[in-house]
C-alpha cells in the first residue's frame, strides 16, 4: 500500500477494491503509458536526464504486481520509488491513476482490434478460396427454416465473407476514436505542470489527443463503441454458427463437419453432435451479456473517474479474446466443412417454373397460382434441373457462375484494399512506439 495510510494489506476493504488481478492484462501498456510519461517530464525540464534513467530502468525491472497494491499503477509507483531513490517521488508529478489508465486501456484496446482485423484479414481469404472451389457446388438455402431455392456452396460462402467483410470495416472504423491519448490528462483537469500533451500521444503512436482533461480521464465511450461493434460480428457469426449445427444435423444433412468439431454420446454410439458450433452459440450469449454489464455499469455515472469503471475492463477483454478464440475455432471449422451427396427437394424449383413461365408471355401472379395449383395436388414437376436454376440467376449476387466470378473478384478488391489500410496504420503506429524506444534507448545510454 502506497496511497493509503490506514488499513492493513489484508483488509477485505482493499482486496475487495484491488484490481491488481485484472492488471496484469494491461501491465505492459501501463510501463509503456510511464515511460512516456518519465520522457516528458524530462523533456519538459521536470526531472534532469539522470533521474530519468533511473525511472526507466526501473519500470523495466517492473514485472509483477503484488496483489496487496490497489493495482498495477499504485504497485509501480510504489517500486519506482524503492529502485529508483529521490527520483521516485518525481512520478506523481503532473499524473493520475485516471489518465495513465485511460491511455493505457486504449494502447490495449488498439492493439487487440488490430490483431482481430488481421486475423478476420485471414478468414475472409480462407473463405474467398473456398468459395472459388465450390462455385458449382450444389446447395440449398432457406428462408423461414423452410427449403427456399438451390444455390452453389460458393454463393452461401460468399454471404459469410460480406457479412464480414462489413464488419470488419465498422470495428475498423472505431479504431480512429480509440486511437486518441488522454495522457497528461490527470485526474480531471489536467496540472499546472508544463507537459506536452501532443509529444506524449505522438510518443505512443497515438493519432491525435483527446483534448478535454474531463473526456480524456473519465470516457470510455470510444472503448464501449469497439466493443458494440466487435459483439455485432459475433451476432452475425452466431448466425453462421447456427447454420452449421442445423444443416449438419441429420434431419437436414447437407454438410458433414470435420471430425475434430464433432463429439459423439457416451450413451448413443450413433451421436455426431455439432460441439465446437454449441459451444460457439452459447460464447455469444455470453459477450452480449458482458456488453450489457458494460452498458449498465457506463450508464448513468456521474461524470469524471468513478472506481466502477475499473470493472467494466476484464469485460472488454473477456468480448476480445472470446471473439478471438470464436473466429479461430470457425475458421477452421470452414476450412474443413464438406458438402454432402444429397438429394434436392424438387419443389425447390418452383419459383424457377412460375420465372419460366411469366418469360412466356403470362403475367408473374398467374404463373405463380399456375405452379402453386400443381404443387398443391402433388403433380409438379421441373423442366429444369437445380444446376440450371443456378445459371439462370442474372442479378448481380447471384449465384450463377459469372455472378460468382464477378462476386469474388469484388470482394477480392475489397479484401485487398482492407489489408493496405491496415498495414498502413500498423506502420504508423510502429513509428510513434519508436520514437519512444528511441528516446529511451538515449536516456539510458547516457549513464553508462
Ligand atoms: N485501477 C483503476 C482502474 O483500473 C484505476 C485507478 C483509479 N483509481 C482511483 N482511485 N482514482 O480503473
Amino acid at each position: 500500500m502506497l496511497y493509503r495510510k490506514w488499513g492493513s494489506k489484508e483488509d477485505k476493504v482493499v482486496t475487495y477494491t484491488s484490481s491488481s488481478r485484472e492488471d496484469v492484462r494491461i501491465l505492459d501498456k501501463v510501463k509503456q503509458v510511464m515511460k512516456a510519461h518519465v520522457i516528458e517530464l524530462f523533456l519538459s525540464g521536470n526531472i534532469t536526464k539522470d533521474e530519468a534513467r533511473k525511472l526507466l530502468q526501473g519500470i523495466n525491472s517492473f514485472t509483477r504486481i503484488d496483489p496487496s497494491y490497489e493495482d498495477v499503477h499504485e504497485a509501480l509507483e510504489d517500486h519506482l520509488i524503492k529502485t529508483a531513490g529521490e527520483a521516485g517521488g518525481s512520478i506523481g508529478l503532473g499524473r493520475s491513476r485516471n489518465d495513465h489508465v485511460a491511455t493505457a486501456l486504449r494502447l490495449e484496446m488498439r492493439e487487440e482490434l488490430l490483431a482481430l482485423l488481421e486475423q478476420l484479414l485471414d478468414f475472409r481469404g480462407m473463405i474467398l478460396k473456398r468459395a472459388e472451389e465450390n462455385l458449382g457446388t450444389p446447395f440449398v438455402v432457406y428462408t423461414h427454416f423452410q427449403p427456399a431455392q438451390p444455390t452453389s456452396f460458393g454463393h452461401y460462402l460468399l454471404y459469410v465473407e460480406e457479412e464480414v467483410a462489413s464488419r470488419w470495416s465498422s470495428i475498423y472504423r472505431t479504431l480512429d476514436l480509440v486511437n486518441r491519448s488522454p495522457l497528461g490528462s490527470g485526474a480531471i483537469v489536467g496540472s499546472s505542470v508544463n507537459l506536452n500533451r501532443d509529444r506524449e500521444s505522438t510518443l505512443l503512436g497515438f493519432k491525435e489527443v483527446l483534448v478535454n482533461t474531463i473526456s480524456a480521464t473519465s470516457s470510455r465511450a470510444d472503448l464501449i463503441s469497439s466493443v458494440m461493434e466487435v459483439v455485432n460480428l459475433m451476432l452475425a457469426l452466431s448466425r453462421i454458427v447456427e447454420d452449421m449445427i442445423l444443416l449438419s444435423s441429420k434431419f437436414v444433412g447437407i454438410l458433414e463437419l470435420p471430425d475434430t468439431h464433432v463429439s459423439t454420446s457416451s450413451l448413443m454410439p450413433q451421436k455426431r453432435n455439432a460441439v465446437t458450433m454449441e459451444v460457439f452459440r452459447a460464447r455469444v450469449s455470453r459477450v452480449l451479456g458482458d456488453l450489457m454489464s458494460i452498458a449498465s455499469t457506463y450508464k448513468s455515472l456521474p461524470s469524471g473517474y468513478n472506481l466502477d469503471l475499473q470493472e467494466v475492463n476484464p469485460l472488454l477483454w473477456e468480448v476480445l479474446d472470446e471473439t478471438r478464440t470464436g473466429v479461430e475455432v470457425l475458421h477452421d471449422l470452414l476450412t474443413k466443412v464438406r458438402v454432402k451427396e444429397f438429394k434436392m427437394d424438387k419443389e425447390i424449383l418452383s419459383t424457377d417454373e412460375a420465372e419460366i413461365l411469366s418469360g412466356k408471355g403470362i403475367r408473374y401472379r398467374d404463373a405463380y397460382f399456375t405452379v402453386a395449383k400443381a404443387v398443391r395436388e402433388g403433380k409438379f414437376s421441373p423442366t429444369i434441373t437445380p444446376e440450371q436454376s443456378v445459371s439462370r440467376k442474372a442479378v448481380k449476387g447471384s449465384p450463377s457462375p459469372e455472378r460468382m466470378r464477378e462476386g469474388i473478384s469484388l470482394a477480392r478488391e475489397r479484401l485487398n484494399g482492407d489489408a493496405n489500410l491496415l498495414r498502413e496504420y500498423k506502420n504508423w503506429i510502429l513509428k510513434g512506439e519508436g520514437e519512444l524506444r528511441l528516446m529511451e534507448n538515449d536516456i539510458l545510454q547516457e549513464g553508462n
